[in-house]
């Protein structure tokens, strides 16, 4: 069989708003819209992916808590209603999704074999978490592509930040393993935010425009700096700002969606495209492309069925090639959104 690829990877956030501002018919509360921005540029994802023509969806999510090691959703059709926690009011979703039970099968076996404790899921009864349906609903909302649902494990959190991530890394390592030796053509997304900290209280109308904001000027600046060096392409320089951002930001990356994707995409030292950026709640959400057919990274639809065995070369690194980013080496150990800060050497 001809080797499989990673053709695209998206940093493809997941705030329910977007859902909820769509009204699509598979959600419950109804809107009068919002969050324009983010929206359209979820359009420009939407065209994409339609252009790649991916087999399979791999999505990471923050909000798949496994306190045990790294779960793949193992089971071939999965039905219900995922109910955000935070926002019952704006999203109550019925889903239908087919899943790729071999390559969840073949990512979690080489996760094992790099040492990660994983498992896959099985429960045919299962609910799905709104992250995942989030970002895949915003990115494919036929639901027509099967997916592979990955666990954030909660390691980033009762570890250090850097050692979570250098787990995210192995995670991303056995995914681009198992894609290459299951043939398949996959597209990645990052389900996450970037800054995390968010208003405490929301506003009467919660598409109310007239109220949404950035945080704070700390929190702009902050997810301007790391956008700015991903439109550059200075990838490896994110990756060592990646635990001081998430230190100060709180930002969502500390689940580590970035680091498992850009794991799996070989650490590719390329510009993103960014399609869109906004606020929903105070907090920063950048919808990014990093589309690697257009840079001889990977095949192009047109020419996949004829595609030769070894015809893609590895990604160009800015420096030290064979490395991965040296998270052990900050200072910080943020703890993220949901448990509080903490310096390392407190
Ligand atoms: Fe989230």
């Amino acid at each position: 069989m001809a080797k499989g690829e990673i053709v695209a990877g998206f940093i493809a956030p997941h705030p329910p708003h977007l859902v909820y501002g769509e009204n699509p018919k598979q959600n419950e509360p109804r809107s009068q819209g919002g969050w324009e921005q983010l929206r359209w540029a979820y359009e420009k994802v939407r065209e994409s992916i339609e252009e790649l023509k991916p087999d399979v969806l791999l999505v990471h999510s923050p909000h798949w808590n496994t306190q045990l090691g790294h779960h793949f959703l193992g089971v071939p059709h999965l039905t219900g209603k995922s109910v955000d926690p935070i926002f019952p009011n704006l999203f109550r979703y019925t889903y239908d999704l087919t899943v790729d039970v071999e390559l969840a099968e073949l990512a979690c076996k080489y996760a094992r074999e790099l040492g990660l404790v994983s498992k896959l899921m099985t429960n045919p009864r299962f609910r799905v978490d709104y992250g995942t349906i989030t970002s895949l609903h915003l990115a494919r909302p036929q639901w027509d592509i099967p997916v592979v649902g990955l666990s954030a494990n909660n390691s980033p959190y009762y570890l250090t930040t850097e050692e979570g991530f250098a787990e995210m890394d192995l995670l991303g390592k056995a995914t681009r393993r198992a894609i290459i030796e299951s043939g398949r053509r996959a597209v990645l997304l990052c389900s996450a935010t970037m800054s995390h900290r968010h208003f405490q209280e929301e506003p009467a109308l919660p598409e109310d425009m007239a109220q949404e904001h950035p945080y704070s000027m700390e929190m702009y600046k902050w997810d301007m700096r790391l956008i700015e060096m991903m439109r550059a392409g200075r990838i490896s320089e994110v990756h060592k700002l990646l635990p001081e951002f998430v230190e100060i930001a709180f930002a969502e990356f500390k689940a580590g969606s970035f680091t498992w994707m850009f794991a799996a995409m070989d650490y590719p030292e390329l510009p993103g495209e960014l399609l869109g950026f906004g606020n929903v709640i105070g907090t920063g959400n950048a919808v990014f492309k990093w589309d690697l057919t257009k840079h001889g990274l990977a095949t192009p639809a047109s020419q996949w069925s004829n595609r030769q065995p070894h015809a893609i070369p590895s990604p160009a690194f800015a420096s030290s090639p064979s490395a991965t980013p040296a998270y052990g080496a900050s200072l910080y150990s943020g703890q993220g959104p949901s448990i509080g800060a903490r310096p390392v050497r407190s």
